[in-house]
């Protein structure tokens, strides 16, 4: 009988869907006390895709999920489990999973939503690595998928600017050798106490909806800027080097940073950090601003694609999420 550990989580394949509606800083500046030069001076970002109004987390998800089922040669009746990471879900519930499910055609799954907001994709990766490496199941796909476009108060200009839509996935597929391959480890975080620095405040199972919590914008992203910039610097610094160390890796050895694209400042910052030449990280903000739970996964189905990923490299993944949550992944393609 083979050894267990010799059971690796490789990625198989890769896939993204990016809204069609462009809204840049341009467009921005008619309605908000906004300017181009100010989005881009302190954010990298220009511009961002927002859904239209028949799109949802679920739709995008599972465009995304059959590109990278495509990708990787498989079809849906092949996938055991389908993980939605999202904060933007089509309804409270049933999962958007599920939905995803029903439009991929994929029932011999299990599929399930899992939350941890901007960082909601690692830890998804995390669970997939479990599951692929214990040899409970051989196909899965990691999706992340939010349509922040309406989580978020359009006149809150220190938040509004910083937001997109849009989906990426990953299909995940267990193989066994002996040599290292696929998801390398996996680092993942929560600290409760910091809930206040970015949050949806209005309650749902805590007060029901309430039109005094609807008037007031609490079903709207609300943040603390400043004080979620330091500790995202820190926290994402931190975990991507433990993520070497662990490895025994050194910043020569590893090939592309694929950091969450929260803001340009933060990703230069954790870079200068780490003494990580900028050449060697990923950075789409411009494109898409910070698309939360998809963001790391439209980041790599872009390097995939374009080539800045080839087989044998070694990438690296940062992420700092509302939670806090926190979390790195190493992976050798
Ligand atoms: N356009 C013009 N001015 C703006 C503005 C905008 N869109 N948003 C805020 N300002 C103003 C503020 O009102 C403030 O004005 P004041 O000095 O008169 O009070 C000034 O700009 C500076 O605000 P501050 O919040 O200190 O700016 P900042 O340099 O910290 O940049 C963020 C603000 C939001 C871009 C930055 O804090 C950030 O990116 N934080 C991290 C957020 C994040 O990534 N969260 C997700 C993590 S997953």
């Amino acid at each position: 009988m083979t050894s267990q550990n010799t059971f690796r989580a490789v990625v198989a394949g890769t896939g993204a869907y990016l809204p069609e509606k462009i809204l840049t800083n341009k467009d921005l500046e008619k309605t908000l006390d906004t300017s181009d030069a100010w989005i881009t001076e302190r954010t990298g970002i220009r511009e961002r895709r927002i859904a239209a109004d028949d799109e949802s987390a679920s739709t995008m998800a599972a465009k995304a999920g059959k590109l990278a089922l495509e990708a990787g040669g498989i079809g849906p009746e092949d996938v055991d489990l389908i993980i939605v990471c999202t904060s933007s879900p089509d309804v409270l519930f049933p999962s958007t999973a599920c939905f995803v499910q029903n439009e991929l055609q994929a029932f011999g799954s299990a599929a399930y939503d899992i939350s941890a907001v901007c960082s909601g994709f690692v830890f998804g990766l995390s669970i997939a690595e479990q599951y692929l490496k214990n040899g409970r199941y051989k196909n899965i796909l990691v999706i992340g998928s939010e349509v922040n476009s309406r989580i978020i108060d359009w006149t809150d200009r220190s938040t509004c600017i910083l937001f997109g839509d849009g989906a990426g996935a990953l299909l995940l597929k267990r193989v066994e050798q002996e040599k290292p391959l696929g998801i390398l480890s996996t680092h993942i975080y929560s600290d409760g106490r910091l809930s206040d620095l970015i949050s949806v405040p209005g309650g749902i199972g805590r007060t029901g909806i309430n039109k005094q919590d609807v008037d007031d914008k609490k079903y709207f992203i609300k943040m603390s800027g400043n004080a979620t910039f330091k500790v995202a610097v820190k926290r994402m610094t931190d975990v991507i080097r433990e993520a070497l160390e662990f490895n025994g890796l050194s910043v020569e050895e590893v090939g592309l940073l694929v950091p969450h694209q929260a803001n340009q400042r933060i990703i230069s910052a954790v870079a200068e950090r780490l003494n990580y030449p900028m050449e060697k990280v990923f950075m789409n903000i411009h494109k898409y601003g910070n698309t939360s739970g998809a963001s790391i996964p439209i980041g790599i189905d872009e390097a995939k694609r374009s080539g800045r990923i080839q087989p044998g490299d070694i990438s690296v993944l940062g992420v700092v999420g509302a939670g806090l949550t926190w979390g790195s992944a190493v992976i050798k393609w």
